[in-house]
């Protein structure tokens, strides 16, 4: 996809074979990072479709969510709720445990993060299985929140992570498929 700046994003994610397990084609978005019109061109095409919204917050997934997370909420002028893997957070959270495309972990948001009827917008850097997001989702559902929207640099539609969202009611925004 080319950005309104005529910028290809997919030309600026590398894509490493067999990583981290053999059979595993790793989206590497460090070289889109290390891009400053590629990562400009990423945010606002992230936050686009978001500009001007009833929205009060933006949750990141850890840890590529946090980097793009941050800079949409930066833009947004909204503030940032972070997801984190299991034990990292210091005050009292909720879990959701998860199975993605190469393995199985736990995520978890801090308990007093999200206030009932809270609309916020969930920012990743992919979507796969969409097995992180939907624990995401799950963990700002069970804090009284409401998903806006789901937003991603990259969808991998052959592992069907998009429409598992969308199946759950979420709005699902991608840049690169
Ligand atoms: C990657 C990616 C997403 C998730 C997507 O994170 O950043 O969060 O996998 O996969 P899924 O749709 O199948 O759930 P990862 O778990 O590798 O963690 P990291 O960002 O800490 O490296
Ligand atoms: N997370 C899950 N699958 C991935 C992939 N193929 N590349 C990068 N991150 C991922």
């Amino acid at each position: 996809m080319n950005t309104r700046a005529g910028l290809n994003l997919r030309g600026l994610i590398r894509t490493i074979p067999d990583y981290p397990k053999p059979g595993i084609m790793f989206r590497d978005i460090t070289t889109l990072l290390a891009d400053r019109a590629g990562l400009r061109a990423a945010i606002d095409e992230l936050i686009w479709p978001f500009l001007g919204a009833d929205i009060v917050h933006v949750v990141g997934i850890e840890a590529r969510g946090f980097i793009l997370g941050g800079a949409v909420a930066h833009e947004l002028g909204l503030g940032f709720i972070p997801i984190r893997k299991k034990g990292k957070l210091p005050y009292k959270t909720i879990g959701q445990d998860y199975e993605l495309e190469y393995g199985v972990d736990t995520v978890e948001i801090h308990a007093d993060a999200i206030q009932p009827g809270d609309r916020v917008l969930l920012v990743d850097d992919l979507v796969a299985t969409g097995g992180t997001a939907d624990a995401a989702i799950d963990l700002i559902r069970k804090s009284g929140g409401e998903v806006v929207a789901a937003c991603f640099i990259i969808d991998l539609p052959d592992l069907g992570g998009a429409a598992r969202l969308r199946g759950k009611g979420v709005t699902v925004h991608t840049l690169v498929g």
